[in-house]
Order: structure tokens, then C-alpha cells, then sequence
């Protein structure tokens, strides 16, 4: 921290700014239309991700004075684990599409800095391959509930062997949200082949996708109409990762069951309380449910038996005209008091924003677009400089506000007025 604050004193321009304003506007400048479309977009008007930045807006830190804060511990402990910090990179789906080292990078500069990295379902690089460049850093996993249960068991299988240390299921993307910027240039990742690397590398997922062309086979299916370019390249992008293997399998031109797999698969609508009870079944992780805004559903989870609870809109990009993550944080934090871990994302910007997120009964934050900002403007580095301000910005935050330790943040310290 020190050093990040003593290189802006002495005057050297660093590569990552250090305000979340002019990071966009520049990483904006390196991405591609469909990255920027994809990353910056939120659902509907935007007016869900304007909410989440309003409701930080409305909430003011009410410094103290004359305290000692010349020593600050930020630390805290998730699932039996210290890390440095309040604060984890969020899982983000087709990274790739922003960088080519894509979630390899992240992973870098996550496990440099020690905070934990969670590792998405959608992402562009397997875990494995993730993990392998992590060392002994914590990493969890973020699973999007297949149709397929066995997909479910593969994944939280695989997560297991990479040590993943918790499990964060997604529960706001049982469909996906209507994102104008994404539909207005026709580019839904998956479908270009970006986002798909836990799948391609998954041998459950390849069984199923033959099973379903057999039977396409035997119903004597030869629609070929749909497959567009992307489709194409969804496929040649699994043909790299399994040479020989699995496209010979194939015929072609290409059968339409084989495409439609990929955007079939992913997510089921279905899903209920139900599913979830089956999941202490299927692995002894913790578990953490992301996606929750409601009271009801938070006290629903706790008698589940969930560790963890993620209060999140997913950024915004799910719900257009939903209620600000900010804003659900504290009834839900009453509702949790203590009996699980509590965190929350969605708007995060700063180290005030930490703060207040703290002060709202959050245990840690997780940050999504800066870092993938941070990442587009300087690969591994940036991404790991993002985070890095954000922790030094909260750090000082806290001690000028008054405090020397994270646990000390209580709505006390704030003011809606
Ligand atoms: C996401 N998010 C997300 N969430 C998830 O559970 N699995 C995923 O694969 C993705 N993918 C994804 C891609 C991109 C480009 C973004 C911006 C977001 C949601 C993410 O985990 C997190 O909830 C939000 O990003 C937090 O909001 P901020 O910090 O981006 O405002």
C-alpha cells in the first residue's frame, strides 16, 4: 500500500490510474466493441447499475479524530482461511474476450496479492490450469447450475481437486438478462466461443453433448439451418482443446444439437430450493449462494445450512429496474447476524465503497469490472494494480476515518444525511 501512495507522491505516472473514471476511459480505449459491450453492459436501461452507484452516493463516512491508527490490521478470516484483506475478485465469465491470457492473468494477480480469486463457470482458461498458477493461493469456484446434473457433479468434482476452498452458486442467471449493448451487436460470447473453457475441458460435458447428437442422430435430425459463424468457431475452439478427438466424432456440416448444446446446457430455469438441498450430497465445500436480495430468501438459505451468503445483482446486468445490492445489504445482514459469512459485490469503485459495504454488516466485497479493466490496460499487472489501489485506498479510508481494524466498522460510522 505504502509503495502505491509513495510512487504517486514522488510523481510517476502509474500504468493503472488510480480512479475508477479514468481506468474505464481508457481501458474502453484497448478493448474491442464486443469486449466493452460485454464487460461495461448492464440490463435494460442501466438503470439497475446506476442504482447500485446511487445507493453508495447516499451513504457518508463520519470520520473520528485523535485515535491512534498508526497501526491497521485489515485482515480478515473466510472459511478458516486469514487473507489480507476484505476482498476477492468476483468470478467473470469470458475474460478471454479481453485479453488473451484472460483467466490465467487474473489468476496471477490475484494469488501475488493473496486475496482469493474466484473462479467462474464461464471462464476462458480451465481451472486447472488456473489453479496450476496460483501456487498454494486460496481460489474458490462459481458454478452456474447445469441442466445436467452430471455437469454439476463434474464441475464441483473438478473444483475439489484444484482445491478450491468454497463454492459460490449463482442463482440470478437462471436465464440470461436482457443486455441491449450485447444484443445490439449480436455478440453473445458463448456463442463466438469465448467463456466455455470449464466445458470443453470437462469429459462429462463431451459425453453429453454426443449423447444428445446420437439422439439427434436417431431421430433423424439433420437440421443444419441454424448453425451461424459463431457456432462454427464454438466448435473449432473445442477441436483445439481435444485434437482428433471429438470433432471426428462430428459430421459435417455441422449438426445443429451440437451448437445448441453449449447455450442449452449452462444454466437450468428450473432450479429451486429443492436442487440446492441436494448439494451438501454432492460436496463438502463450503457453500456460498450468490444472487441474494431478499430477506426471505437469505432466511430460506441459513435453514438450508449455507456457510455463505452473497448479497449481488451481478453488477447489474441481470435485472433492469432492480433494487440496488447496497440497498439490501443491511436488512439481509440483519437477517444473517453472524450465523453465516456474509458478502456482497456490486458496485464496488473504491476504498469508501469497502467501507461502507463493511459498515452495512458485509464480511468482505468482491470486485468484478475494475480489475477486468485493470487487466485490458496491462495484463496480469494491471489487473493486480486495480485491486492493490482499491486495498490501499481502503486501508487509508479506514485508519482516517478513525479505525484501525476492519471489525470495528459498524453503521455507526455512517451517516445517510
Ligand atoms: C460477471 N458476473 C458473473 N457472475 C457469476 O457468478 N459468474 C460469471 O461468470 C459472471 N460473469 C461476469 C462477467 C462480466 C464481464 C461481469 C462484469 C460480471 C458478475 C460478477 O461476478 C459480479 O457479481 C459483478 O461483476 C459485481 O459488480 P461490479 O463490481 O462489476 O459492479
Amino acid at each position: 500500500q505504502n509503495a502505491i501512495y509513495r510512487a504517486g507522491v514522488l510523481g510517476r505516472t502509474p500504468i493503472v490510474p488510480t480512479d475508477f473514471a479514468t481506468l474505464e476511459r481508457r481501458a474502453r480505449r484497448r478493448m474491442s466493441a464486443k469486449a466493452w459491450a460485454y464487460t461495461a453492459g448492464g440490463a435494460g436501461d442501466g438503470s439497475t447499475m446506476r442504482a447500485n452507484r446511487e445507493a453508495f452516493e447516499r451513504w457518508k463516512i463520519v470520520p473520528r479524530v485523535l485515535r491512534d491508527v498508526s497501526r491497521r490490521d485489515i485482515s480478515v478470516e473466510l472459511f478458516g482461511r486469514r487473507i489480507p484483506a476484505p476482498v476477492l475478485l468476483a468470478p467473470l465469465g469470458a475474460s478471454d474476450l479481453v485479453h488473451p491470457e484472460a483467466d490465467r492473468a487474473i489468476a496471477r494477480a490475484a494469488a501475488d496479492l493473496g486475496v482469493p480469486y474466484i473462479l467462474s463457470n464461464q471462464a476462458g482458461v480451465p481451472m486447472e490450469e488456473c489453479a496450476a498458477a496460483m501456487g498454494s493461493a486460496p481460489r474458490w469456484f462459481q458454478l452456474y447450475w447445469s441442466k445436467d446434473d452430471r455437469l454439476v457433479d463434474s464441475l464441483l468434482e473438478r473444483a475439489k481437486n484444484i482445491g478450491a476452498e468454497a463454492v459460490v452458486v449463482t442463482l440470478d442467471t437462471q436465464l440470461l438478462g436482457w443486455r441491449p449493448l450485447d444484443l445490439n451487436l449480436g455478440s453473445l460470447p458463448f456463442s463466438q466461443g469465448q467463456g466455455i473453457a470449464q466445458y470443453t475441458a470437462d469429459h462429462t460435458f463431451l459425453q453429453i453433448v454426443r449423447e444428445r447428437l446420437a439422439a439427434a442422430r436417431a431421430a433423424g435430425i439433420k437440421d443444419t439451418a441454424d448453425v451461424t459463424l459463431g457456432s462454427i468457431r464454438t466448435l473449432v475452439n473445442i477441436s483445439r482443446r481435444f485434437p482428433g478427438r471429438f470433432l471426428d466424432n462430428l459430421r459435417s456440416p455441422v449438426p445443429r444439437a451440437a451448437v445448441e448444446t453449449f447455450l442449452d446446457i449452462y444454466s437450468r430455469p428450473s432450479l429451486t430450493w429443492q436442487d440446492l438441498i441436494t448439494l451438501r450430497n454432492r460436496t463438502d465445500l463450503p457453500v456460498v449462494l450468490k444472487g441474494v436480495l431478499h430477506p426471505d430468501d437469505a432466511r430460506r438459505a441459513l435453514d438450508i445450512g449455507v456457510d455463505g451468503i452473497m448479497v449481488s445483482n451481478h453488477g447489474g446486468r441481470q435485472v433492469g429496474g432492480s433494487i440496488a445490492s447496497l440497498d439490501a445489504l443491511a436488512d439481509i445482514a440483519g437477517v444473517v447476524g453472524g450465523k453465516a459469512t456474509l458478502l456482497f459485490d456490486s458496485g464496488i469503485r473504491t476504498g469508501a465503497d469497502i467501507f461502507k459495504a463493511l459498515a452495512l454488516g458485509a464480511d468482505a466485497v468482491t470486485v468484478g469490472r475494475p480489475y477486468l479493466y485493470g487487466l485490458a490496460l496491462n495484463g496480469a499487472q494491471g489487473a493486480r494494480d486495480t485491486v492493490a489501489n482499491l486495498i490501499a485506498e481502503f486501508d487509508l479510508t479506514l485508519g482516517l476515518a478513525g479505525h484501525v481494524s476492519a471489525r470495528e466498522i459498524t453503521v455507526e460510522s455512517l451517516s445517510s444525511r
